[in-house]
């Protein structure tokens, strides 16, 4: 299906993602029907659009003339029918629990036609689990984006085995089209690519934290200063490629039995989830987070991703529409 051809699209579950996939597609020209099973998800989706809009606003990345032009093409609907009913292009970013995506992407076939394309945006079931119960799997494919997903230039298109090539490139054009950056994997695996590279890192993060060799405020900066600060301007294996990788290899030995390999959730974080200490929305995780720091680190968050975007992405940006 050529993309000139996709009007309208739908997003459904419209908390920390589905709201910021929604606005992607509104800024890049599409009409976008939304629909979540909270209300006050529902109630609430203009006006967190329409304050990442002002954000961009702020970081010079739009026109304030173009916020309501966006906006006016988010609708949210009151049912999940009135969401998907002739629409192209559905995203589905629900809770993270097999059975409800299952269950999802059942009822969903019998209310749209079999050119519908559905997508999920699942963090770790490919599409042959989440869309096992689907009468036609062509239609059905991961794409994977990343919080904040109207900032991040990257989304995973990951097709399953029973993906049509049909569903496969227009989903990857569309992904273009609304200035992202697709990756299209080979092959499909859990956590695709880019979760299975995160939780490699967050084992040892973790580990390093509960043999307290670091404070969270100083791994966090540490981080920070070294690796993130190369990773915005080079790949990894580019960098391997610049230390020398006979440097690298031996680096790989010495140190690969050092680092964790138990898949247990070390100590310090299981006590923390056990306390109810769940990061900004509890008031605390690794890091304070008092209405008045949280806003501060939330804007300070926001500002800075929205810097590297302009400077990295400038293209990535949408919104003239
Ligand atoms: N949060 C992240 O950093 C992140 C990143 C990439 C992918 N994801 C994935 O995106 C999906 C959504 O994650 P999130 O962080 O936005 O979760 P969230 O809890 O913030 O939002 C999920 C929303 O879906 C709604 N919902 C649940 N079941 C529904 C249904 N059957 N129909 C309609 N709405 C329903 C909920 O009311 C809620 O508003 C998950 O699969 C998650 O793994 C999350």
């Amino acid at each position: 299906m050529p993309t000139e051809t996709i009007n309208d699209v739908a997003v459904l579950g419209l908390g920390t993602m589905g709201h910021g996939i929604a606005q992607t597609f509104a800024a890049a020209g599409y009409q976008v029907r939304c629909y979540d099973d909270h209300p006050a998800a529902r109630a609430s989706l203009h006006q967190r659009i329409r304050s990442n809009l002002q954000a961009f606003v702020k970081a010079g990345l739009l026109d304030e003339t173009k916020i309501e032009p966006i906006l006016s093409r988010v609708q949210a609907c009151d049912t999940e029918a009135a969401a998907v009913t002739n629409v192209s292009f559905i995203t589905e970013a629900v809770k993270e629990d097999l059975p409800a995506k299952l269950e999802l992407f059942e009822r969903l076939e019998s209310l749209i036609s079999p050119q519908t394309i559905l997508a999920s945006n699942s963090s770790t079931f490919p599409i042959s689990q989440s869309g096992a119960r689907l009468q036609l799997p062509g239609r059905a494919i991961v794409t994977h984006w990343f919080n904040p997903p109207h900032i991040v230039p990257l989304v995973e298109v990951v097709p399953g085995p029973q993906t049509s090539e049909e569903t496969t490139q227009t989903t990857f054009d569309l992904m273009q089209d609304i200035g992202k950056q697709p990756l299209l994997l080979r092959k499909e695996l859990p956590g695709f690519l880019v979760n299975r590279i995160q939780i490699a890192i967050m084992r040892e993060v973790w580990d390093l934290l509960d043999q307290n060799v670091a404070s969270p405020e100083d791994i966090d900066a540490a981080l920070r200063a070294s690796v993130g600060f190369r990773l915005a301007a080079l790949g990894p294996l580019e960098v391997h490629d610049f230390g020398g990788l006979d440097i690298q290899t031996t680096v790989y030995r010495n140190l690969i039995t050092e680092i964790r390999s138990n898949t247990e959730i070390p100590d310090v974080v299981r006590k923390l989830v056990e306390q109810g200490h769940l990061g900004p929305k509890t008031g605390r995780g690794f890091h304070d987070y008092s209405p008045q720091r949280l806003a501060d680190r939330q804007a300070r968050r926001d500002s800075l991703f929205l810097a590297l975007l302009k400077l990295l992405y400038p293209d990535s940006v949408k919104g003239s529409a």
